[in-house]
């Protein structure tokens, strides 16, 4: 298939391009590398299906209009602001990338014909209540700009699939982490973390700290993203992927350094926006992808630990 990858420069998108590539599919990424890194799919230009590295916005059509001459069979849409925190201190930039772009990208993929697998996140779910999990039935919250932007370009893609018949699916991983995420201020709790660990340095928790998350390795979301865009079981759906299992801030950061007295509270800068509980139930995935996380997150902090401490 030929596959374009929309912020395949970017921590997940390097993990997609991966296994596309590994699937033996032809692959394009447009990433503007606002945040991704041409680096981290340098490895691929070498590939015999790798096709091209375009530096670019989706928020151009004109750019766009010329990439989709490509007849992609799939369009992985990934590119996107990812921070919550960035997103209450500059909604603008959110919504242009994550809720215009993402019409943008849908109206190539209607002209064109190409389906859909659109990136959203488990930052729109409402706090889970049980033990149970969070379910794609569970309510929402655009808690954050982010959330409220992600929502609205969901709600654009699944209107798509109902008015044009555009094969169309939303997926929103949970908290994903592992090598090649940033491990700088703007990075991953896990990756942030390791690293701090590794120099030595206190680890700082914003607030109490009791704040769970669903931690999903990223070669386990980057399989299920992947596997959404085979499938046509998940066209017109929304899934979730997951662990199965959240953690507390606290608890993850106690898990990493081992000695508590490395550990600070610190004050929470945007606390209304907090999700107190993140756990994901990913038995839609299961039913109709067959997906299930194969990474525990023991073997997972490994894995990044390793990757981390061969670039510090
Ligand atoms: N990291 C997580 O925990 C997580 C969980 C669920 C969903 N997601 C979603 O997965 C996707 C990838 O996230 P990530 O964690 O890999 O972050 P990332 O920032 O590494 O990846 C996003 C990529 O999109 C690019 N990009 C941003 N705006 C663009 C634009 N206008 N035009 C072209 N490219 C643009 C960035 O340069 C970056 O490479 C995002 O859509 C994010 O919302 C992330």
């Amino acid at each position: 298939m030929n596959v374009l990858v929309t912020g395949g420069a970017g921590f997940i998108g390097r993990w997609v391009v991966k296994r596309l590539l590994d699937d033996g599919q032809y692959v394009w990424v447009l990433d503007d590398l606002s945040n991704g890194e041409e680096s981290n799919i340098a490895e691929f230009k070498t590939h015999p299906g790798f096709q091209q590295f375009v530096h670019g916005d989706i928020k151009d059509e004109i750019a766009l209009n010329q990439l989709f001459e490509h007849k992609f069979d799939v369009c992985y849409h990934l590119g996107a602001s990812i921070n919550v925190q960035d997103s209450i201190d500059d909604p603008r930039t959110t919504f242009n990338n994550d809720t215009l772009g993402t019409f943008y990208v849908l109206e190539q993929c209607r002209k064109h014909k190409v389906k859909i697998v659109f990136m959203s996140t488990c930052m729109v779910y409402d706090r889970c209540l049980d033990e149970t999990g969070i379910t794609e039935a569970h309510p929402i919250k655009p808690a954050s700009p982010y959330a409220g932007a992600k929502i609205a370009a969901e709600n654009m893609v699944l209107s798509y699939f109902y008015a044009y018949d555009l094969p169309a699916v939303v997926v929103r991983p949970f908290n994903t982490y592992g090598p090649f995420q940033k491990f700088g201020g703007e990075g991953g709790v896990v990756a942030i973390f390791i690293k701090k660990k590794l120099k030595g340095e206190t680890l700082y928790i914003y607030g109490e700290g009791t704040q769970t998350r669903d931690l999903l390795y990223v070669d386990d979301c980057a399989r299920f993203v992947v596997e959404a865009g085979y499938s046509n079981k998940v066209d017109g759906h929304i899934v979730n992927a997951g662990l199965g299992y959240d953690i507390s801030v606290n608890d993850l950061a106690k898990l990493i350094v081992g000695d508590e007295s490395r550990i600070e509270h610190v004050e929470h800068i945007h606390p209304q926006s907090e999700i107190q509980k993140l756990l994901c139930n990913s038995s839609k995935a299961k039913q109709l992808l067959g997906w299930e996380p194969k990474i525990s997150l023991d073997s997972g902090l490994k894995l990044t630990e390793e990757w981390i401490k061969t670039i510090l």
